[in-house]
């Protein structure tokens, strides 16, 4: 759908009148819900909140089962993970995993979804993880963290307009491709760099690669670092990013579902502090979606039929 005037303007947190706007109550129809999702966040803003689902009732192996079962009608559920270690149904929880080396420094291997710590605002699609371009990202909250890990929005297309607006000549450079580290998350075989501008047209609207941790570290892959006048555009790119009045911050619920066009909105994390009973700690369950326009996705049950539930793996420390 190509989008004009206002919208492509996109929003800030002050765009919402409440909390009310952007949440969509769950409904077992699992067709029609998707029918809404498709427009509030394909056609819409980019983003909704379905509250109320029973995720928070079932078991982990359940709850993965339910998301890829419902998101199923919204798009195609794509496969994560590499080698035995695959599912559609990824679960987002702290295995340990630090974000950071000891000197604080960005550990590069490290899955940032197996850790607790304040997650950076970014965009899934700009690794390609797994070789995979979603459309939308879906996070479904089973349990909810004892506190904080409220997740955090930034629209990708109020960032492109204030670029537009205020550092043109930024914005044009990055438009042009940048290196992003993948090691984490590349397929057998393939680079662990991938090329890409953190902006583009496409299909009338503008689209989003943004990780700009993964940008810094590929320097260590390419042997080349970024000539500086594309580090400056990142750096003019990273104080708008870092403007809390961008940020929407969201806490999720026990049975809450975000679902997020991958393509437009960027998310990150807080930080959070979980239970001491292993049974209760935070864990959600993701799920990413390839949404061809237009298209009606194969019925759900495919997809619980090709489910490949999550195995227990070493930690990438
Ligand atoms: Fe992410």
């Amino acid at each position: 759908m190509l989008m004009t005037g206002d919208a492509l303007n996109g929003w800030t947190p002050q765009t919402f009148a409440s909390d009310t706007t952007f949440r969509l109550p769950y409904s077992p129809d699992h067709a029609l819900l998707a029918r809404r999702l498709r427009t509030e966040v394909l056609d819409g803003r980019g983003f909704a909140v379905v509250t109320g689902t029973p995720a928070g009732t079932m078991s982990t192996r359940a709850a993965q089962e339910f998301a890829t079962s419902m998101l199923g009608h919204l798009g195609e559920p794509l496969v994560q993970g590499r080698g035995p270690d695959t599912s559609l149904g990824w679960l987002v929880r702290d295995e340990g995993v630090s974000s950071y080396t000891d000197d604080r420094r960005f550990h590069e291997n490290a899955y940032t979804s197996k850790s607790r710590g304040y997650l950076h605002l970014h965009n899934d699609r700009a690794v390609q993880p797994f070789g995979q371009e979603p459309d939308c990202v879906a996070l479904l909250t089973h349990r909810k963290a004892m506190r904080g890990g409220a997740s955090v929005l930034v629209d990708g297309w109020t960032v492109h307009r204030i670029l537009r607006e205020s550092s043109p000549h930024a914005l044009d450079l990055l438009s042009t491709p940048y290196p992003v580290d993948r090691r984490h998350v590349t397929p057998q075989g393939e680079s662990p760099v991938v090329w890409a501008p953190v902006f583009e047209q496409a299909d009338g609207r503008v689209q989003v690669r943004c990780n700009l941790k993964r940008i810094e570290t590929a320097g260590e892959l390419t042997g080349e670092p970024i000539p500086p006048h594309q580090r400056a555009a990142l750096e003019t790119l990273r104080q708008v990013l870092a403007r809390p009045e961008l940020k929407l911050t969201i806490p999720l619920e026990e049975g809450d579902c975000l679902v997020i066009d991958d393509r437009r909105v960027l998310h990150g994390r807080t930080s959070y502090e979980d239970h001491s009973d292993a049974a209760r700690r935070r864990c959600l369950v993701r799920v990413m979606l390839r949404c061809a326009p237009g298209a009606e996705p194969p019925a759900a049950d495919v997809y619980a039929a090709r489910e490949v539930f999550h195995l227990v793996r070493p930690i990438q420390a």
